[in-house]
């Protein structure tokens, strides 16, 4: 069973991904972190994001996917990152090397992999994303699209920041979003956007609860269909 959970910026895709994937007995596999994995490495090389310097970093870069105890972790060149690449800069950093086909391209082939195998030796996967219900995997069997108010995904996200000790202010957080959401819609390659096929959950007001709940009993609908 594939689950697709896509959405904008501080939806609540992860946590509740996350604790959906832990309920059904599934593994939850983040894609947003490959990408921020190779920011890191673009950071680390103290470049830009554009496309030549995606032509000469990337050859270098390994990306890997490891479960510890079911845990994800993201390896950038045999190191896990899984900590590291949640910071706000790494984020914008994604956000901006995501638009590159190269990127993209690099990262495709590791998420259907990674994916159908987890699939296959633990009965489900429950992927979160931005295009993994209309690129990654198109025919998945349950795809989710979260939407929330942008004010109440700033006030999220500000409380992730202040937990891990960043300085930053809620103003500053909502522009962050704000822009992210424009630049993961308006790309030319795989956009943000509800594949026809998913279900919309609007999570504005919704407790982490409800909403993993939504997911769990989507899931169970599905499996008791086939
Ligand atoms: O979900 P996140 O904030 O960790 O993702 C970081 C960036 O990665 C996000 O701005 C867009 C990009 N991304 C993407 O383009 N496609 C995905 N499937 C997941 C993330």
């Amino acid at each position: 069973m594939i689950v697709t959970i896509d959405g904008p910026a501080g939806s609540g895709k992860s946590t509740t991904a996350r604790a959906a994937a832990d309920r059904l007995g599934f593994v939850y596999l983040d894609t947003g972190a490959m990408y921020r994995a190779i920011a890191l490495a673009f950071i680390r090389r103290d470049a830009e994001g554009t496309p030549d310097e995606a032509r000469a970093i990337l050859p270098d870069v390994r990306v890997d996917i490891r479960y510890r105890d079911n845990d994800m972790r993201v390896v950038l060149d045999g190191e896990d990152v899984s900590g590291t690449i949640r910071t706000a800069e790494v984020g914008n950093m994604a956000s901006q090397i995501s638009a590159l086909q190269s990127v993209r391209e690099k990262l495709l082939d590791t998420q259907r992999r990674v994916g159908r195998e987890q699939a296959e030796k633990h009965g489900g996967v429950v992927l979160d994303g931005r295009d993994t219900g209309t690129v990654v995997f198109p025919d998945a069997d349950v795809k989710i699209f979260m939407v929330a108010d942008a004010r109440e995904r700033a006030r999220r996200r500000l409380e992730e920041y202040q937990k891990q000790g960043e300085d930053v202010t809620f103003e500053s957080v909502l522009r962050e979003i704000e822009e992210r959401d424009e630049a993961d819609r308006t790309r030319e390659i795989a956009p943000l956007k509800r594949a026809d096929d998913a279900v919309e959950l609007d999570t504005t007001s919704r407790s982490i609860d409800e909403q993993v709940g939504f997911v769990v009993n989507c899931v169970k609908a599905e499996l008791a269909q086939s």
